[in-house]
């Protein structure tokens, strides 16, 4: 992060560290995680002291906001916990069985001091929040997309470890709702609010594939851990929907690749492919691309649009940060129309679904 004042890499004003960590601070209290906000309101004075929390933060040089570096630094902490190797911190940790009690953000601090050069590596890496509630907002563009009747080719952009790629394997269950095997080890019961969504049936999937800078592979230990430390430790109801997601795929294939979103989408849209409808998808993954690529991405899928048929259609569905909330927005070719669809948190239901 720059000094204040000067324009970031995104064009947008340059916050102050300790402005950044209490932006996160806010955030992290107004998704329901009062434990992140306890712990982030002793991180915002460790930084203004120039306390380790800063020189952390201070690695991602050239970092901006939508980089999310507070997220990759709570991970970092949170990944200790999960492994064992921060036992006093992990007695506050509900993931870990603890319950927040006094001494929960002094403890934390302690353990990122006692932790400060592993911590570092940590600060290196992606955020990688694969979150498969976000797969309730996702479906409802799948379904818009499957309406001209056409398979699905789905290509997800920043699929992480892929749990979004096998939203059909999910149970959505509501009034006039029943999509994905009833058999699902994850379920989403009466998920949706707002607009009525009718669907008796699963869109069918021809083919699906993702990519992502840093892919994590779900059938591995650590990657298992990894996926977990990005889950904020008093969130129940996510954990709860990881673990689920973990075990629908255990045994399916991985189909991330390792690829930037822009070259790699460039080359799947590189050729309309008939009979199907492929599907562009991505969720909170916008913020991570420096803004050349982020229009070098949109410039890709809007040019592969002006090639799209009624043989070979292309839809981008999205489920993105709009202000407060994330946006689910679909735009359909041939003949470019978009829809907001749905709105949600960053985190998935309940989803409002919009009027058509
Ligand atoms: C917050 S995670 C979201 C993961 C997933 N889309 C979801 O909603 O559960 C953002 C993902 O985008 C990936 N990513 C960031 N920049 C990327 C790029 N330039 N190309 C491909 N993937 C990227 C990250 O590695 C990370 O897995």
């Amino acid at each position: 992060m720059g000094s204040r004042g000067r324009p970031g890499r995104d064009g947008v004003e340059d916050l102050r560290l300790d402005e950044v960590v209490d932006a996160q601070r806010l955030g992290c209290e107004a998704a329901g995680s009062p434990l992140y906000a306890t712990v982030l309101d002793a991180v915002v004075d460790d930084v203004v002291t120039d306390g380790p929390s800063r020189r952390l933060l201070s690695l991602c040089e050239g970092a901006t906001f939508g980089d999310a570096i507070v997220l990759r630094y709570l991970a970092g902490v949170h990944e200790l916990v999960l492994a064992g190797r921060a036992p006093e911190l992990a007695r506050h940790y509900p993931s870990v069985g603890g319950t927040p009690g006094p001494g929960l953000a002094a403890t934390f601090l302690d353990t990122v001091a006692a932790h400060e050069d592993e911590l570092g590596a940590a600060m290196g890496r992606p955020v990688q929040t694969n979150e498969p509630g976000r797969s309730v907002a996702l479906l409802v563009g799948y379904l818009e997309a499957a309406r001209p009747g056409l398979p699905l080719r789905v290509l997800e952009v920043g699929a992480s470890a892929g749990l979004n790629l096998w939203f059909d394997r999910y149970r959505y269950d509501g009034t006039d709702l029943a999509v994905g095997p009833s058999h699902s080890a994850l379920q989403f019961i009466d998920p949706y609010v707002g607009a009525p969504l009718a669907a008796l049936g699963t869109p069918e999937v021809a083919t699906r594939r993702g990519c992502d800078l840093a892919p994590i592979d779900p059938s591995t230990s650590s990657g298992r851990r990894r996926l977990r430390s990005h889950v904020w430790p008093d969130h129940a109801d996510r954990r709860r929907r990881l673990e689920a997601a973990i075990t629908v795929v255990r045994d399916l294939p991985a189909l991330v690749d390792r690829a930037d979103a822009v070259a790699w989408t460039e080359r799947a849209l590189a050729e309309p492919v008939p009979g199907v409808t492929t599907v562009v998808s991505h969720s909170i993954v916008l913020q991570y691309l420096p803004l050349p690529q982020r229009r070098r991405f949109v410039e890709v899928v809007e040019e592969a649009g002006g090639r799209a048929t009624a043989e070979a259609p292309l839809a981008w569905l999205r489920t993105e940060p709009a202000g407060d909330r994330a946006e689910t927005r679909i735009t359909t070719w041939p003949g470019e129309q978009t829809s907001v669809l749905a709105l949600s948190g960053f985190h998935g239901p309940p989803v409002t679904v919009l009027p058509r």
